[in-house]
Formats: structure tokens, C-alpha cells, sequence
């Protein structure tokens, strides 16, 4: 099936983007972040959130990563995903600060980067994808000729979650924590050792700084070639 890649640093406005375009496609919209949380917040329930973090990592160390027995379900329904741990939609809880301060060591395991890339091509194997992440296009889908990475200046991202956080009723971060934690994240993003956030060579650039998502889209619609 179609698979259409879509990569950049976290606030570039990748999501948003892939669930428009899926929608407007008829295509699932796979978001690999989330999933990357999902896995984070159920090691900070097994582990409890006083661990030592470098316990996050090492729990998926010695062998394949096995969502179930951390009880993680992605679920497919109406061509939108959910991410459940056990019988429970975590949606809004891989959101919170707790999590994402801990994702490097869940990102930064190999084993767990395959279980959620085999996951990832499952789905591809069933219907047509927009995935959304980091290694999108370099690792997890190098064939697809459908490949974008999305860019924008940190400060312009900072301000992009600020507006969202504000807009949801979210003041507990200040313009200025949120930028230091973008940044911070760009730099453990860019400097994995497997799965780094990096433009495809053959990944078309989008700076999106300037552009409204209607623009970002069309821009994006007017280079798909499907595939069936
Ligand atoms: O897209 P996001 O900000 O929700 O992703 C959260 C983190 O998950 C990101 O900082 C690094 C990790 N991630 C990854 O390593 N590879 C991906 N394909 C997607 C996310």
C-alpha cells in the first residue's frame, strides 16, 4: 500500500499535518511518537516515576520488546489510532512533561525502536499511511518515493505549543521553558545512534515557519504519487 513519510523535529507541526492529510486521503494516520509515549508511560507505571531512568532503557535491553506484557494495545478504529494501556485510552497522559522528559531512554533502545517499526509496517501492510516521527522516511519506510520533512525555527515552534497549551486552559510551562525543552529534545532527537531525526536525501523540505496548514498541505498534496 501507499506510504507517505512525513518527518521533523518535535513542534514542526508533523501531527497536525498527517491527520489532516489522512483524512483528506482516506489514509490511517499513524503517529510513531505517540507510540514511543505510550511505551514510556507504561514503564513509568511498572517502574514507578522515582526510577532511575537509565532503568527505562534498560528494561528492553536483553530482548525483543513485548508490548503486551507492558499491556500496550495500538488500536485501529475508523482510521484513527488509539493508544491504550490495557483497556485504557492514555491519549492525553503520553502528553504530560513526566513522559516526555523520559522518551530518550525508550528512543534510544534498538529493541524497542524494531517492535514499534514492525508495528508500523504491519499497518502499512493493511491500507494506506501517513506516518508521522522522526526515521520515517530514512528508516522505517525508505521506498516509499513519498517522503517529506517538515521544518521550522525552534523559537517559532516554541511559540506554536505555547498558543496550543494556552488554548487548551495549559499554563504550566512559560514561553521560555517550553523553548529550552524543544531544543534539548532536537539535540537528543538528532544525535541518536539509530533512528536520529534526519532529512531523507530524497525527503522533500518544507520550512513551515511562515506557512498556514491549508499551505503546508497543499504543498504536500501537489507531490503524492500513490501506489496500490
Ligand atoms: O512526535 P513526538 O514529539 O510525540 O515524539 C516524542 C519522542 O518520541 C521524540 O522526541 C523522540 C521519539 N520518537 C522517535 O524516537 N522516533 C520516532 N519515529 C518518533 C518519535
Amino acid at each position: 500500500m501507499s506510504v507517505i513519510a512525513l518527518d521533523g523535529p518535535a513542534g514542526s507541526g508533523k501531527s497536525t499535518i498527517a491527520g489532516m492529510l489522512a483524512e483528506k486521503i482516506g489514509f490511517l494516520h499513524a503517529d510513531s511518537g505517540a507510540i514511543y509515549r505510550t511505551i514510556t508511560l507504561a514503564s513509568v507505571q511498572k517502574l514507578g516515576s522515582g526510577a532511575d531512568p537509565e532503568q527505562f532503557g534498560a528494561m528492553f535491553q536483553k530482548s525483543d520488546l513485548d508490548p503486551d506484557g507492558l499491556g500496550i494495545r495500538v488500536v485501529v478504529s475508523d482510521g484513527r489510532q488509539s493508544n491504550c494501556i490495557g483497556n485504557v485510552d492514555v491519549g492525553r497522559e503520553i502528553r504530560t512533561p513526566e513522559v516526555t522528559a523520559r522518551i530518550r531512554y525508550i528512543a534510544d533502545s534498538v529493541n524497542c525502536r524494531n517492535t514499534v517499526n514492525r508495528l508500523l509496517r504491519e499497518f502499512a501492510d493493511e491500507t494506506g499511511l501517513v506516518a508521522d516521527g522522526r526515521d520515517m522516511g530514512t528508516i522505517v519506510f525508505p521506498d516509499t518515493p513519498n517522503k517529506f520533512f517538515l521544518e521550522a525555527s525552534v523559537q517559532v515552534r516554541a511559540k506554536r505549543r505555547y498558543e496550543e497549551m494556552l488554548g487548551q486552559g495549559n499554563s504550566s510551562q512559560s514561553l521560555a521553558e517550553i523553548e529550552r525543552d524543544i531544543a534539548r529534545r532536537d539535540e537528543e532527537d538528532r544525535n541518536r545512534a539509530v533512528g536520529a531525526l534526519r532529512k531523507a536525501d530524497d525527503a522533500i523540505l518544507i520550512d513551515t515557519s511562515d506557512l498556514s496548514r491549508e499551505d503546508v498541505l497543499s504543498r504536500i498534496l501537489a507531490h503524492i504519487q500513490f501506489r496500490f
